[in-house]
């Protein structure tokens, strides 16, 4: 054996136990407890000792909702593949999921080699894509079998950024088809791009500027309404849906009556619509637009909504968004107009211990319940098999946690490139201390201990059948 994790507090999906963990080949060989550890280690010499009692530990973080070194809004995110994946480690993050983003009328195979060089010898952890789907949308959708064949297996398509990202409904029905053929998942960004666009040219015309309009012309009812044309979309096409950051609890209800219809349907949020709320627009000193984001935050009745809808089993995965922007750069764009302010904020390095926090800590979700939301379930979905859990013959990616530590959000402390976070001087509980990639340690006690990126290519399997994610 090359590796043994000793006396942590295992957490899987499934249960919580005192266990060891053996680790040969960067896979996960053997889970035993006290007593079968014993005769197994007596049997099977073993290089490396990890004692880990008192720590937890948990399958490395899945971040299926990244937006890193991409061109958006006249600018580009910060973060790179280098810079957001370093912050992934320090974030207990093991895995992510990028939205490649073509550029208009460019074919989405050349814009996947464009993503594969932004990330090839920059990720420090393992990396799959999903490909945007931007109009004109006809012309791209003879390309959808190769993009199987090339390992993405789920795509998104906007209903927002009119003139720019939005897909129209006839062109999104015929995607709906021919990605249900091609055994492709279809992520959706609901919010009303016509509805949007027409309260900005009103805000604008009324000098209305600052950046607290921009929530202001993205109505919560909005979200709920397209949420609701998209679920008659796949309803009807018998087609399965993975809704991307959904904001608001209307949203949420509408999708659970859907469900109960038979409708396929799965639920992304993200950590800022757990934890922060609309008021935050109104800050002084052009301030607010750190939290320019879209959908943007929402009332304290919505979070409040999501949190219990969380508890209750009904939001299926929570991703970040991570698109960022400094606040003393690229948000200044939008320094007289707040349709111009880049969208987007941080959250790799942040999304598990806040989410431990507010949900593990102070709403009382079980550890495994922790662990499907931002682990288990994302790899799941997104046909990531072998991430995602502490199971025999899975990657050894793990997170060892001291989850007793409390500490500060401190922008200053954090690893991603961007000048500010929207989350400090929060309280997160548990420290990451050890981080192993495909059994390889990559952080120890805190640290980073690799010198060069060690992050492959994710290359996924088709993840719908006849409409059913498999
Ligand atoms: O504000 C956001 N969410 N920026 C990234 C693009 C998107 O819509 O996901
Ligand atoms: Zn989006
Ligand atoms: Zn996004």
């Amino acid at each position: 054996m090359d590796l043994v994790i000793k006396n942590g507090t295992v957490v899987t999906s499934e249960n919580t136990s005192i266990a060891d963990i053996y680790v040969k080949d960067g896979k996960i060989a053997a889970i035993l407890d006290k007593d079968q550890s014993f005769d197994f280690a007596e049997k099977n010499p073993v290089s490396k000792v990890i004692d880990a009692s008192g720590k937890l530990v948990m399958p490395g973080g899945v971040d299926v909702h990244t937006h890193l070194d991409m061109p958006f809004m006249g600018t580009s995110s910060v973060d790179d593949f280098e810079s957001g994946t370093i912050s992934a480690i320090y974030g207990g993050v093991t895995s992510i999921i990028d939205y490649a983003i073509p550029e208009k009328n460019q074919s989405l195979i050349e814009c996947l080699n464009i993503w594969h060089k932004k990330a090839k010898a920059k990720a420090y952890v393992d990396y799959g894509f999903h490909m945007s789907v931007v109009p004109p949308v006809e012309k791209v959708l003879d390309e959808l079998k190769e993009l199987v064949d090339s390992g993405i297996t789920s795509i998104k398509c906007f209903f927002a950024y009119k003139n720019a990202l939005m897909i129209n409904d006839e062109s999104f029905i015929q995607l709906l088809k021919k990605a249900k053929e091609s055994g492709i998942l279809v992520c959706v960004h609901a919010e009303d791009g016509e509805v949007i666009d027409l309260l900005t040219k009103k805000f604008i015309a009324e000098n209305k500027t600052e950046p607290h309009y921009h929530a202001l012309s993205r109505p919560a009812e909005f979200e709920e309404k397209s949420v609701e044309k998209i679920l008659n979309f796949a309803e009807s096409e018998d087609a399965s849906i993975y809704f991307v950051h959904i904001s608001t609890k209307s949203a949420i209800e509408k999708i659970n009556k859907s469900k109960m219809r038979g409708v396929k349907v799965l639920i992304e949020t993200c950590p800022q619509y757990l934890l922060l709320t609309d008021e935050l627009y109104l800050k002084p000193n052009f301030e607010g637009a750190k939290y320019v984001m879209s959908p943007p935050l929402r009332s304290k009745k919505h979070l409040y909504g999501l949190v219990s809808a969380l508890k209750q089993g009904q939001i299926d995965v929570i991703a970040t968004d991570h698109c960022s922007f400094n606040f003393g750069v690229e948000k200044q764009l939008g320094k007289d107009c707040f349709a111009k302010i880049p969208n987007g904020i941080p959250g790799l390095e942040t999304r598990m211990p806040l989410i431990f926090k507010k949900m593990v800590v102070e709403e009382g979700i079980s550890l495994s319940d922790f662990v499907k939301i931002n682990c288990t379930t994302p790899a799941k979905i997104f046909g990531l098999t072998s991430k995602g859990d502490i199971k025999i013959g899975y990657d050894a990616d793990i997170v060892i946690w001291d989850a007793t530590c409390r500490s500060k959000i401190k922008a200053a402390n954090l690893h991603h490139k961007v000048d500010y976070n929207p989350y400090e001087g929060f309280e997160s509980a548990g420290k990451i201390e050890t981080v192993l990639l495909r059994g390889n340690v990559i952080m120890d006690n805190g640290n980073l201990v690799i010198n060069s990126p060690s992050g492959k290519f994710i290359k996924r399997e088709k993840i719908i059948s006849n409409g059913f994610i498999l």
